[in-house]
């Protein structure tokens, strides 16, 4: 579904340039449900923008199903973004409108972009669980009950990717844990592929795979394992999601060119600048600091 492959993204503001995505690698199946976690200004948002038509990437590759986005016309990029892709925010001001009921508000993208289905826009806000606060205005919901609207928006242009920047950024634990359900019932029940983007590592234990981002590279993964299974029962394996059992084991990154990123709390530990010595036993790669540094 997604493919980053040496991802570039500059953000050019007068004479100042920031590298926000210095060749990033990323890889979704689709009808995956992932998390991409990372700290403040490592590019979470920067790749979430880009891949949801928000935003241009610089340079690489990054392609959506069949839609290579560095390519793309802005004109395809209307209907790409208007077809293919949902997008919710943490904070979800920007795309709700206070005066109108959460029906309306479902319906109105559907009428500015495709036609209007009342039956569907319905059955999404009973999905998120709105059934019966449908006809209330907008300000009349509570912050958690407006993000749940926020996701039944996302939806109504069935789109195939579902891309959540910090959508449970400013709602309490219960309010977080329905809606990582939420995606979850979306997840398997219509096979939509969801990235999310979260600070909160234990949102990141409710998805098949987290993948960590550093200064705007991939730098390892976490991927869901439960130690009952066999190994080929694991993969898109939905029904133990969540499970106790479940653990996520941490990978580090290896792009196509065999690059890989080290932690700086290990460099800095061993007190490597610029170079290091690697050394292959036959079964390990060693990295240790360059000998003529040591002792
Ligand atoms: N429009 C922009 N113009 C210039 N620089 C930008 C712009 N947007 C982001 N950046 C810079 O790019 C880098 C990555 O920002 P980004 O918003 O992607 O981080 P993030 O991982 O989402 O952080 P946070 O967790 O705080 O939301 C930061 O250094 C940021 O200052
Ligand atoms: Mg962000």
């Amino acid at each position: 579904m997604i493919t980053c492959e040496g991802l570039v993204k500059i953000y050019k503001s007068d004479d100042l340039e920031v590298v926000a995505l210095q060749g990033l690698n990323l890889h979704v199946r689709e009808g995956e449900m992932m998390a991409i976690i990372g700290n403040s200004g490592s590019g979470k948002s920067t790749l979430l923008n880009i891949l949801g038509g928000l935003d241009r990437p610089s340079a690489g590759q990054v392609s959506v199903g069949p839609w290579d986005l560095l390519k793309i016309t802005d004109e395809q990029l209307v209907s790409y973004k208007r077809d293919t892709v949902g997008f919710i925010w943490q904070s979800n001001a920007r795309n709700l409108l206070p005066y109108l009921t959460a029906l309306e508000n479902v319906e109105m993208p559907m009428m500015l972009s495709s036609k209007l289905d009342r039956a569907y826009a319905k059955q999404l806000l009973e999905w998120v669980g709105l059934k019966e606060r449908m006809h209330n205005k907008l300000h009349q919901l509570s912050g958690g009950e407006q993000q749940r609207v926020a996701i039944a928006i996302s939806l109504s242009n069935r789109p195939k990717l579902l891309l959540a920047d910090e959508p449970t950024g400013s709602v309490d634990t219960r309010t977080s844990d329905l809606i990582m359900d939420i995606f979850r019932r979306l997840n398997r029940e219509i096979g939509i592929t969801i990235v999310i983007v979260t600070h909160d590592l234990s949102l990141a234990g409710k998805v098949d795979r987290v993948v960590a981002i550093r200064d705007g590279l991939t730098s390892t993964e976490f991927i869901k394992r439960n130690p009952n299974l066999d190994d080929k029962d694991q993969i898109g394996d939905h029904s133990t999601l969540g499970g106790a059992e479940a653990i996520h084991e941490e990978y580090v990154v290896v792009d196509r060119v065999g690059r890989l990123q080290i932690p700086k709390s290990y460099l800095t530990a061993l007190q490597i600048t610029d170079k290091a010595s690697m050394e292959f036993d036959g079964e390990r790669i060693i990295i240790s600091p360059p000998k003529s540094l040591e002792g």
